[in-house]
């Protein structure tokens, strides 16, 4: 089985090669990512060490922008899945570099969707995000639901490009499933991240900057059952035209989150109230009804062993 896998260097996408490599030994991937600085490269190629010297993976540094290139590889790849992880995510940033997202999440996923018209595959599975629900959208978030207005251009970019592969699915037959991930998680996390943010500067002894006043929940989801979901819509009857949450079910308030981070981390947080930020929601959380009967989906790493699970990586991580 031929894979590609696009921002594969990534927080998820690394996360998910190894999945995907464990799970099948008939996999062969093409990990496809530009390496950008959005946050250090270096961490994007020590997520890409464990499984760069596999000669079931090739690494390709190059991006999704690149027409010829993704031509190129779908050419040679004779690809049976795509999962196209890759992009420019964060909220924040978005509303300062708003084309850039818009080139890398929206462009970025026409060309591969183009490709995948003319080199069919049997799956095509977009990252999307919790952030299409924007503001207005009753909780739980309802996949079928109509979406409310995002608050960020990154939020903007990913309701586009969802409608982009459902017109390809209903339009030109590509079987595409988009995939809205809920504040994913995790050993390997983004630096950029509020649990990575807080964590480091719990461990710093530096305040924390908290937008608003705490009480923003967030269904945060770790990463390994976010890899599984995506893992069973490559193979579910049925997923093929829908969107998908994955998520928790279980938001947790930001001020309980830095509790259990103190708690785990021995060490007091303090904590740098800011205003509240424009682009954040005040509460997330997915309905799993569809993801169940879809998939199967059953998030299994509760918020508290999750964390535990990323402070042993972040503590370990930091002796290196
Ligand atoms: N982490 C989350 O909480 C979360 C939640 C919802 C959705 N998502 C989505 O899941 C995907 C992965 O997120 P992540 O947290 O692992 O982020 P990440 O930044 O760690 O991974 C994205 C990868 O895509 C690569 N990339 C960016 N532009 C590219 C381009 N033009 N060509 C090739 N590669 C490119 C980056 O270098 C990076 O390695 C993203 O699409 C993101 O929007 C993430």
């Amino acid at each position: 089985m031929n894979v590609l896998v696009t921002g594969g260097a990534g927080f998820i996408g690394s996360h998910f090669v190894e999945r995907l490599l464990a799970r099948d030994t008939s996999a062969r991937i093409v990990c496809l990512d530009d390496f950008n600085d959005y946050y250090d490269p270096a961490l994007k190629r020590a997520n890409v060490a464990g499984f760069a010297a596999s000669d079931r993976v090739r690494v390709v540094e190059g991006s999704i922008c690149d027409e010829r290139l993704v031509v190129e590889l779908f050419g040679q790849g004779d690809f049976e899945h795509i999962v196209h992880l890759g992009g420019y995510a964060g909220v924040r940033t978005s509303l300062e570099r708003p084309l850039v997202y818009e080139h890398a999440n929206v462009h970025g996923t026409l060309i591969l969707l183009e490709a995948a018209r003319r080199f069919p595959v049997k799956r095509f599975v977009f990252a999307s995000s919790s952030t299409i629900y924007g503001s207005g959208s009753p909780v739980p978030f309802v996949e079928d639901s109509p979406l409310g207005v995002p608050l960020s251009p990154y939020g903007v970019s990913k309701q586009a490009a969802e409608l982009a592969a459902r017109h390809y699915h209903q339009v030109h037959g590509v079987p595409t499933v988009s995939v809205r991930p809920f504040s994913v998680y995790g050993p390997r996390m983004r630096p950029d991240l509020a649990i990575h943010v807080f964590a480091t500067a719990i461990t710093a002894g530096r305040p924390i900057p908290l937008f608003g006043d705490g009480s923003y929940l967030r269904d945060f989801t770790h990463v390994s059952d976010v890899c599984d979901g995506i893992l069973a819509t490559l193979t579910a009857e049925g997923a093929v035209g829908q969107a998908i949450n994955l998520g928790h079910h279980e938001p947790i308030a930001m001020l309980d989150l830095i509790r259990l981070l103190e708690s785990e981390l021995g060490a007091a947080a303090k904590i740098d109230f800011r205003p509240a930020f424009a682009g954040d929601m005040p509460i997330t959380c997915a309905d799993l009804s569809k993801a169940r009967r879809l998939l199967g989906y059953h998030p299994r790493v509760g918020i508290t062993a999750g964390v535990r699970d990323f402070v042993r990586w972040f503590q370990g991580s930091r002796r290196m």
